[in-house]
C-alpha cells in the first residue's frame, strides 16, 4: 500500500532551523503547522520566517506572491496536541537528548495517522535513542537540514536499525522531490557524516585561538583565502552557534570518546557567558541586525 502525499507537515521549534524547514516547506506548497513553547516566541519564529521571505523577495529569489502564499500555509501553535494530524514531524529544538525523548514520547501519543513519519534535525544525536521513546521507532528517521535552510541544498537521512523501508523512501522522496534537497543517507552514527568531519575541525580551530597560535581573524582568512571555503571555522561556529557546536561535540564525544571531540575550555566559558553566536548577535564576532559582522 503506497501512503498518502505528504501535505500537512507539523515543524517543532522556531529558533534559526525550524524556522528555516519551516519555511521551505510552505515555499513548497505544503500546509505547515509551527510548535513554540510560547505565543512570543512563535511570534519570535514568525518574524524570522517572514524576514527570510522578504530577503527571497529582494535578492529575486521568489516573487512578492509567492511570499504571501508561504506566509499563509504557515500557522503556529504552543499545544502540542495541534499536531494529531499531522503527516511529517520535523523536530528541530535544542540539542538536548532529554528535551527531544520527552518531545518524541509526547508526540507518540498525539499524531494519530499510523503512517506518519516522526523525523528529528539533530545534527548529533543517534536517531535511535529519540525511536525508543516511541512505541513506533519504524516511523523514526533523522532528516537532518542545514543552516541555512533556504539556501544550503543538502538533507543528511539517517535510518535507524528500526526505521521501515516505507519511512525510508517516503522521508527521501518528500525531501528530494518536494523539497527539492540534494540527499545522501548516513548510517546512525553521532554527527552523521558532515558535523563528523566538521566539528572536530571547529574545535581544533577553537584550541588555536585559545592557545595564540594565531588570530581569529587569521584563522578564518586562511581557511577562506587557503582552501576556498566560502567562510572560516570561528564565524561559522558563530553561524552553527556555540551552544550548538558544544553540544554536538558533547554527543560524539560521549560515542566516540575520541579526545578530538571534547568540547575545549574557551567553547565552554563562551557558551557559560552566552556569547553564543550570531543568533545572539556575538560569538567570536559581533554582528549588527542585519546580521553582518559589526565589530571584530
Ligand atoms: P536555536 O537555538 O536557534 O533554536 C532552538 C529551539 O529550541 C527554539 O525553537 C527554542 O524555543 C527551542 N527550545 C529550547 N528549549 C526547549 C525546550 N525545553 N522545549 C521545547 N523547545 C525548546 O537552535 P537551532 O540552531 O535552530 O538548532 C535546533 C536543532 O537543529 C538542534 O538539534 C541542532 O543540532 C540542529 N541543527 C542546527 C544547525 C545549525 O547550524 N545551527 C544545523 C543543522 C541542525
Amino acid at each position: 500500500m503506497t501512503s498518502e502525499k505528504i501535505q500537512r507537515v507539523g515543524v517543532i521549534g522556531a529558533g534559526q532551523m525550524g524556522a528555516g524547514i519551516a519555511e521551505v516547506c510552505a515555499r513548497a506548497h505544503v500546509d505547515v503547522l509551527v510548535y513554540e513553547q510560547t505565543r512570543e516566541l512563535a511570534a519570535a519564529g514568525r518574524a524570522r520566517i517572514m524576514r527570510s521571505l522578504d530577503r527571497g523577495v529582494s535578492s529575486g529569489k521568489i516573487t512578492e506572491r509567492e511570499r504571501e502564499q508561504a506566509a499563509w500555509r504557515l500557522r503556529f501553535t504552543s499545544d502540542l496536541g495541534d499536531f494529531a494530524d499531522r503527516q511529517l514531524v520535523v523536530e528541530a529544538v535544542v540539542e538536548d537528548e532529554k528535551v527531544k525523548s520527552a518531545i518524541f514520547a509526547e508526540l507518540d501519543q498525539i499524531v494519530t495517522d499510523p503512517d506518519a513519519v516522526l523525523a528529528s534535525n539533530t545534527s548529533s544525536i543517534p536517531i535511535m535513542k529519540l525511536g525508543i521513546t516511541t512505541s513506533r521507532p519504524e516511523r523514526v528517521i533523522g532528516l537532518h537540514f542545514f543552516n541555512p535552510v533556504p539556501v544550503l541544498p543538502l538533507v543528511e537521512l539517517v535510518t535507524t536499525l528500526k526505521t521501515s523501508a516505507a519511512v525510508t523512501e517516503r522521508a527521501e522522496q518528500f525531501a528530494g522531490e518536494v523539497l527539492g534537497k540534494q540527499v545522501v543517507r548516513s548510517a546512525d552514527r553521532s554527527g552523521f557524516v558532515v558535523n563528523a568531519l566538521l566539528v572536530p575541525y571547529l574545535l581544533s580551530a577553537i584550541r588555536m585561538v585559545e592557545s595564540g597560535f594565531a588570530t581569529k581573524e587569521d584563522i578564518d582568512k586562511a581557511t577562506v583565502l587557503g582552501l576556498a571555503h566560502p567562510m572560516g571555522p570561528l564565524a561559522l561556529t558563530d553561524l552553527v552557534g556555540l551552544d550548538t557546536v558544544k553540544s554536538i561535540a558533547d554527543s560524539m564525544y560521549e560515542e566516540f570518546k575520541e579526545p578530538l571531540y571534547s568540547a575545549p575550555p574557551l567553547l565552554l566559558r563562551m557558551v557559560e557567558a552566552g556569547l553564543v553566536g550570531k543568533k545572539v548577535g556575538r560569538g567570536f564576532y559581533e554582528y549588527a541586525d542585519n546580521g553582518r559582522v559589526a565589530k571584530k
